[in-house]
């Protein structure tokens, strides 16, 4: 959390709860605070809260915590500068010359890795359409991709050679660390560096922002290996998190609240040339709990429709069965003639395309489906129950009771089933299902602060009126650590700072900022206001006298420290009366 004076200018301009409800439509007002599941972590009771009057955020299932800035950062996958100039144009605030302000050398670095990415995706696009892109672009077109798609989605051309990348960027004053550090050369057998992509036609991956953060690269070849090629994780790029088409589909998202996952680059593509822009794939890894919250940060409604044959129809159930621990609606389509959506779009067209999508499916129904065609004749009794115990997997991890009852309904009916047998069998099923995977919160060392101490510092945090209460109290009061540094530190604020309080504390003690804002945002519930301070300040005065007399009591006691105790003891009798 950094501050300067236009920094400042923009974090008054701005509500965090509005900005933070551009990204988490879910967001609620609870109290004094506004409340979601955490979209930095998957969950389903929401423990991401946001507090107006302290303008910050912090999660107390994840304790990912900060204040407008921080959100933005974390959120975009943004360095400072960029959030900063983002929220700026938000708040109508010129920000230039302080572009490279409280840059870190991480932020430097990312900033620049960024630069040579969009370059490298400039340099494969200019040579899809140079003489040596020429095998490539009649590939393109064969696929039936038009030139604006081409465009859109930025496609190009990585020459076979595999050192024209890397004498590009070096020509261009980058270092072949940094080349590395972003993936797009590698270190081959023999200690030889060469670019990571060779003879592939391009796909560049962008992250929600529209950056290129990596690339997925496919051969010519029909034989090549592999097929697609996906750049390293690096700092930027995270394939668990990263969607491709995200960027392009987000518009289309936001307006529909609708998302359509399909299974890969060229699917997404040609979805989008046919006017389907809802279209987004994970890259050849399957589904992870990371990208449906993704999705579910825009989107209630999500259609899965893998390729219609064995892996894909797998993989759209797991997928499902993800959704549905993320809490998410899914449903499950499929083309059911063996073709890619974008083949089934090239040859069909957007309104059949979009007719298998309303038959979608949910979950159950889709796998009850799969069973029933896979049969030749009636199930025997055996069949069913065994079929029925492995559908219950799915009815399980429905999380929406009213629908996971219909489930049991349409089971029963479509089984010719007691529904009574089904709920019994399914509550045996529940059992077994394994739970929300829960994140245990690291105790921070605020958190292990006595309770009196830290429930003070929270007062102040909370309310800046305390502060003159809090003047009768001295650093020595605090026996913890932690709490005399923020005691002190907060005594130090001048008084404008103290509504502020919370962010400054946090940014002062960078390591303690989640446990910081977990105390600002904490409900206090009947435990605020002046009479706890004060009752606050008489405990933490008496305890802080029980210690010094323990000492004394423990010392040589010359007479000063004699004087010292009689006095201490008169004062604590005087003040056991008061409590
Ligand atoms: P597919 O093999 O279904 O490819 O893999 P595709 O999308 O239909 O591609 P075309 O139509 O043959 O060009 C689906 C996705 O799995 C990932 C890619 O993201 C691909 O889009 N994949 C596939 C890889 O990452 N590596 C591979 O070798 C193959
Ligand atoms: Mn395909």
């Amino acid at each position: 959390m950094s501050s300067s004076p236009v920094i400042e200018l923009i974090r008054e301009k701005l509500d965090i709860v509005e900005i933070v409800r551009e990204y988490v439509p879910a967001l609620r007002k609870a109290g004094r605070n506004w409340k979601a599941p955490c979209p930095f972590h998957n969950e389903k009771t929401p423990s991401f809260t946001v507090s107006p009057d302290k303008q910050i955020f912090y999660c107390f299932g994840c304790n990912e915590g900060g204040d407008v800035f921080s959100f933005v950062m974390k959120i975009e996958g943004l360095t400072f500068p960029e959030a900063a100039r983002k929220l700026a144009a938000k708040a109508g605030v010129e920000y230039g010359e302080e572009r490279t302000h409280a840059m870190t050398e991480a932020d430097r670095e990312r900033l620049e890795l960024k630069k040579m990415l969009a370059h490298a995706a400039d340099f494969y696009h200019k040579t899809l359409f140079s003489p040596a892109g020429e095998k490539a672009r009649l590939y393109l077109g064969e696929r039936r991709l038009s030139k604006a798609t081409v465009e859109r989605f930025g496609l190009g051309w990585a020459p076979a050679d595999g050192t024209s990348l890397m004498n590009e960027l070096k020509a261009r004053g980058w270092s072949k660390d940094l080349a590395m550090k972003a993936g797009l050369v590698t270190e081959r057998e023999g200690g030889r560096v060469a670019d990571t992509f060779r003879g592939r036609i391009m796909f560049p991956i962008t992250n929600q922002a529209g950056d290129t953060v990596a690339f997925g690269g496919r051969v010519l070849d029909p034989e090549g290996i592999p097929k697609y090629l996906n750049s390293p994780e690096t700092v930027l790029f995270s394939k668990r998190r990263t969607l491709y088409g995200l960027h392009e589909a987000l518009p289309q998202i936001r307006k529909s609240g609708r998302v359509l996952l399909l299974e890969g680059y060229m699917d997404v593509i040609g979805a989008h040339q046919h006017g389907v822009d809802w279209a987004v794939a994970p890259l050849g890894t399957a589904l992870t709990g990371e990208h449906a919250g993704l999705i579910g940060r825009y989107a209630k409604d999500t259609v899965v429709m893998f390729d219609d044959d064995r892996a894909g129809i797998q993989a759209s159930v797991r997928a499902a069965e993800i959704f549905m621990d993320a809490g998410l609606y899914v449903r499950l389509a499929n083309l059911g003639n063996g073709q890619d959506p974008d083949e089934f779009l090239n040859d069909y067209g957007r309104e059949a395309f979009e007719g298998k999508l309303t038959e979608a499916a949910d979950p159950l129904d889709f796998r009850m489906t799969l069973f029933f065609k896979g049969l030749k004749t009636a199930p025997t009794s055996q069949q069913k129950a065994q079929a029925i115990a492995v559908l219950l997997e799915t009815v399980a991890k429905q999380p929406d009771e009213i629908l996971k009852s219909e489930w049991v309904k349409s089971l029963a009916s479509r089984f010719g089933v007691e529904e009574d047998s089904v709920w019994k069998q399914l509550r045996k099923t529940a059992v077994h299902a394994p739970r929300e995977a829960r994140r245990e919160p690291e105790t921070a060392a605020p958190l292990r602060m006595p309770a009196m101490e830290r429930g003070f510092i929270q007062l102040l945090l909370r309310d800046p009126s305390l502060f003159e209460k809090a003047r009768e109290l001295a650093p020595e009061d605090f026996s913890d650590s932690s709490a005399r540094a923020f005691f002190t530190a907060l005594m130090e604020l001048p008084p404008e700072g103290r509504p502020k309080a919370a962010t400054a504390l946090a940014e002062k003690f960078p390591d303690q900022s989640a446990a910081i804002l977990e105390m600002a945002v904490a409900d206090l519930g009947e435990n605020a206001g002046p009479q706890s301070a004060a009752r606050a300040v008489r405990v933490l005065k008496r305890k802080s006298l029980e210690r010094r007399l323990k000492e004394l009591r423990g010392s040589a006691m010359t007479p000063e420290q004699l004087e010292e105790y009689s006095r201490l003891m008169s004062e604590l009798k005087s003040s056991a009366k008061e409590l």
